[in-house]
């Protein structure tokens, strides 16, 4: 594994954080993320990615502000900036991007920084230009990269509050056995239990969770789907974080199912989203599955 800690306790630990101290990052802490950021990543559906680090340390407050957050993010001198090549698929190369983001968050969260998924609150000029971003490229998403402020500032217990940041849905609400009729309880969902419990308590933009599992009976295979609440089908920047919240999901079943020695792989299947057995209304698309042994 990649990390010093076991990736489940990383998973629970990382929450976002919205406040950060003035305190700069030592050579050792930059050179490990320039150098994780920077290495080849496994991506289930093969997008060419790329990540950059950003020191903001010597920014002048004007500049600082060109990288703005608007507003939602405190202190915070470094920063995480990913692209996808817009020219391939850009459902399969958010799915990607959400995939490795999270496990670059989830390294960070290994090094005792904080960070934080920003997906709509950050402007995409400013990112930009400190990523040269080339003509092919997009940015769905950054995230700051800092030590964790001791204070928790009002500003972000509210967003806290507003984004309900420890609530996850039920089990009964995203996970299902045979069809989306039948849910599965957590008696019933075997080796993969904990695996499981990693995708419910995984982050989400405005912590929507929309990833869905149908576990086949009496196999470990698991379909995964976003479920799209009416709200978000009719606005498209959402329905792209959305793919991004789902390669979250695929990250934590996978890092954590390595953790916990079980064999398996990713396989998209044709036939999944016609098949009237599984019960899937319109608002629900079918992504991949995980095939386990
Ligand atoms: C794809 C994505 C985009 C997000 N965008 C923002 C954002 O623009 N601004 C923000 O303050 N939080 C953003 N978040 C953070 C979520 O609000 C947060 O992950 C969720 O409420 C769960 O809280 P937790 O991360 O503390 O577990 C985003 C999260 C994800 C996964």
């Amino acid at each position: 594994m990649e990390f010093g800690r076991s990736v489940i306790d990383l998973m629970k630990a990382r929450k976002s954080i919205r406040s950060y101290e003035g305190e700069k990052l030592g050579p050792e802490d930059k050179k490990k993320i320039t150098d994780y950021i920077k290495k080849e990543h496994n991506t289930i559906f093969g997008s060419k990615l790329r990540f950059e680090f950003i020191d903001a340390s010597d920014l002048n407050p004007d500049d600082l502000k060109n990288l703005g957050t608007y507003g939602m993010i405190n202190g915070a001198k470094y920063f995480i900036g990913g692209t996808i090549d817009k020219n391939n698929k850009m459902k399969y190369c958010l799915v990607d991007f959400g995939y490795v983001f999270e496990k670059i968050l989830l390294f960070l969260t290994d090094l005792d920084l904080g960070t934080c998924w920003l997906g709509g609150t950050f402007n995409k000029k400013g990112f930009s230009d400190k990523i040269t971003l080339k003509e092919d490229e997009i940015i769905p998403g950054v995230s700051p990269v800092g030590i964790i402020s001791k204070k928790r500032n009002l500003k972000s217990s509210i967003i806290r509050r507003l984004a309900g940041s420890k609530n996850r849905k039920p089990w009964s609400k995203l996970f299902f056995s045979g069809s989306f009729l039948d849910p599965l309880e957590e008696s019933r969902s075997g080796t993969y239990k904990e695996a499981l419990e990693m995708v419910r308590i995984a982050p989400s933009a405005s912590k929507m969770q929309p990833w869905r599992i149908i576990k086949e009976k009496g196999k470990n295979v698991f379909h995964f789907f976003i479920d799209r609440s009416k709200f978000y089908q009719r606005r498209s920047v959402y329905l792209n974080l959305q793919y991004i919240d789902i390669g979250i999901s695929l990250c934590h079943f996978d890092l954590a199912a390595l953790e916990l020695g079980l064999k398996g792989k990713w396989e998209a299947r044709d036939g999944i989203q016609e098949n009237k057995g599984y019960g899937i209304s319109s608002n629900i698309e079918y992504i991949i599955t995980w095939n386990g042994s």
